[in-house]
């Protein structure tokens, strides 16, 4: 079993987390980065017009810098990003979208600032076709995520 960690982090939350499952399930790191960075007001969802209220309601793709080149080596992908408006951040989508990731296994988990994990499985599901999505956790902290892996 070859195992990849993708991850969205956008204040750095999730990236903890994904370092330790990474660590814990002796996998790849990879960081899922929008080509243009998030600035503080662009994650302002307060402000109506903020980059991130206009990518969601426009269901828009954000494109993502670099690349998992060896994709096709790992079998079981965990992908990891903080909860956006009760589900996965489009950039993640749009990362997904980019791969053949037919046969692999797919763990999802998220941090949040106090949703639940809600749908976020079902809503993964139309961006990796063929793909089986095992599991979404909502994890609280790196030792959480050691023990999710275990
Ligand atoms: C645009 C935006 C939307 C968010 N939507 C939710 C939400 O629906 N539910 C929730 O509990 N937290 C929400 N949050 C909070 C994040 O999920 C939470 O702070 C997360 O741990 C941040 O992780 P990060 O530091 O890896 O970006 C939102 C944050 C942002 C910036």
């Amino acid at each position: 079993m070859k195992a990849l960690v993708a991850y969205f982090s956008a204040s750095g939350v999730t990236a903890k987390v994904a370092q330790a499952v990474a660590e814990t399930a002796g996998a790849g790191l990879f960081e899922i980065k929008p080509e243009k960075p998030y600035s503080d007001a662009d994650l302002n969802w307060r402000n109506p017009l903020a980059r991130c209220n206009r990518e969601k309601l426009g269901g828009k793709d954000v494109p993502v810098t670099g690349r998992v080149e060896n994709m096709a080596e790992y079998d079981t992908l965990y992908v990891g990003f903080p909860i956006w408006y009760g589900c996965a951040p489009n950039v993640v989508n749009t990362f997904l979208k980019g791969y053949d990731l037919s046969g692999k296994k797919i763990y999802a988990f998220a941090t949040s600032g106090g949703s639940g994990i809600g749908k976020t499985a079902e809503k993964l599901k139309p961006y990796v076709p063929g793909a089986e999505v095992v599991e979404a956790k909502l994890l609280h902290s790196a030792d959480e995520a050691r023990a999710w892996v275990k």
